[in-house]
């Protein structure tokens, strides 16, 4: 009886799961009537751990009170001292055709690899004799003050990870005083996020094709808080992501023994899943076509998000909202000149971490180069794993750093808490190599050095 209940649970989220990571992965959606109706709120503390995140001291392990004992006592510290080891937690959580939505790049994944090689090339000379010191991380940027230069980047169907993600999310960011920005693809909708959201909410647009609905998108950005835009520019297709095929996702989703399998070996995943309700992309209820069968229910988000953009919808854009304006996905140095024209202010070099065009340069390589051919601000993510590897952008010439897997491996791996956690894994991380270049602060970061 109890097994079959189980079994029922798993299947249920198996298929709602698996609906909605293809509809992400693909760029399509299927019709949001069809899920069930409510995300529940995660508790704080609720199955993870809890702990308290200062500046000076890094995380402090706390009884969550909802917490294990033994779980609480444990010293989070030595046990997940760096990312890769929330990276395996995370994998050990979630069922495979999850982790390979998250972990996955594009092709043979060669500019993932790329990322994470020129990454380490990039080195800088260390000081001695500096005496002791504390060292700042504390940045401005687009005008507005930060504890420190990193922050969250969009990733749709945070939800996937763990029930409630965008708003965990997007309070860590609050908490911490750092940027969330939230996809169009989110599994909440803007309006859900309000309450959770700092004074660094920025809202990313993957650019809608009907001009109605891209209006509406704005105001309910702008009603609900967002301060900023984010148009991410290198999705003019849908990529393939092969790993996620080869896990079993499949278009039209089916549901088959293999993925009931994976589900069913990650039972705490299952059933929270099952408990809160399944996430899909809500923002788009909306707009969802009142006449059943206007659309192929599995066409609808690609109908609404699959444009294109060229430049004079970049130019609606500027005109029509009147905040800072980023242009997300930029690799070429000579794309910039149009960039500063249009009026945008600011451009986030990325290579959508390797999951959009395999044969793609590493994103930081092109950095120096962006960083020469603009005098805009500039952020970088792709492949950022820790502090070191902010540092390493910031002397390569940008201002700003964001991370997107990192944030749900912690999530996937502590729960709620996992991003608080890993805000200060990051920062004690930059503290402990800023103390070995003798950098002050961020301003004085030392140039880089290539290495072998
Ligand atoms: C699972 C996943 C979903 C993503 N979804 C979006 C998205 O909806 N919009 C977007 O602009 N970028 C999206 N990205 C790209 C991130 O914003 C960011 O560019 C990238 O993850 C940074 O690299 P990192 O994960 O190595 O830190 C996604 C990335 C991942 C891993």
């Amino acid at each position: 009886m109890i097994l079959h209940h189980y079994l029922a649970l798993c299947k249920d989220a198996l298929r709602l799961a698996a609906i909605n990571t293809v509809a992400h992965a693909l760029h399509i959606n299927q019709n949001p009537a069809r899920c069930p109706e409510a995300i529940g709120v995660c508790a704080p503390g609720d199955g993870c751990i809890g702990q308290e995140v200062s500046r000076e001291t890094g995380p402090r392990p706390r009884d969550s009170g909802r917490a294990p004992r033994h779980k609480a006592a444990m010293d989070l510290d030595s046990r997940y001292p760096g990312l890769t080891d929330l990276k395996q937690a995370a994998q050990r959580r979630l069922p495979k055709f999850v982790w390979e939505y998250l972990d996955s790049g594009t092709g043979s994944e060669a500019t993932k690899a790329r990322n994470r090689v020129a990454l380490d090339a990039i080195g800088m000379m260390p000081s001695i004799l500096h005496g002791e010191f504390a060292p700042d991380l504390s940045t401005t940027f687009l005008g507005q003050s930060f504890p420190a230069p990193f922050g969250i980047a969009p990733v749709g169907m945070s939800g996937l990870i763990w029930a409630d993600a965008e708003g965990h999310l997007a309070r860590s960011a609050a908490r911490n005083g750092i940027p969330y920005c939230m996809s169009t693809a989110a599994s909440q909708s803007p309006e859900d996020i309000t309450p959770a959201l700092g004074a660094h909410g920025w809202y990313q647009l993957y650019p809608p094709r009907d001009e109605e609905i891209r209006r509406d998108m704005l105001a309910r950005a702008r009603d609900a808080g967002f301060t900023t835009l984010v148009l991410t520019v290198d999705v003019p297709v849908a990529s393939r992501r092969e790993r996620q095929t080869r896990s079993g996702l499949r278009q039209p989703p089916k549901l088959t023994p293999r993925l009931m399998a994976q589900v069913a070996i990650r039972p705490a995943w299952a059933l929270t899943m099952a408990r809160r309700g399944m996430p899909w992309m809500r923002t788009f209820d909306k707009y969802a076509p009142s006449t059943p069968g206007t659309l192929p229910p599995t066409a609808h988000v690609g109908y609404l998000l699959r444009t294109s953009p060229d430049r004079a919808y970049l130019d609606w854009l500027r005109r029509e909202w009147d905040g800072p304006l980023i242009v997300k996905g930029v690799l070429r140095p000579e794309d910039c000149a149009g960039l500063e024209e249009a009026g945008v202010n600011a451009i986030w070099v990325s290579n959508h971490a390797g999951r959009q065009f395999d044969g793609a340069p590493a994103a930081i390589d092109m950095l120096p180069l962006i960083r020469e051919a603009s005098a805009l601000p500039l952020i970088f993510d792709s492949g950022v794993e820790g502090g070191l590897d902010i540092l390493r952008a910031l002397t390569c010439g940008a201002d700003f750093v964001m991370l997107g897997r990192a944030w749900h491996f912690a999530l996937a791996a502590l729960g709620p808490q996992g991003p608080d956690y890993l805000f200060g894994m990051l920062c004690k991380d930059m503290i402990s190599n800023m103390g070995q270049l003798g950098a002050r602060n961020l301003r004085e970061i030392p140039k880089p050095v290539a290495l072998g």
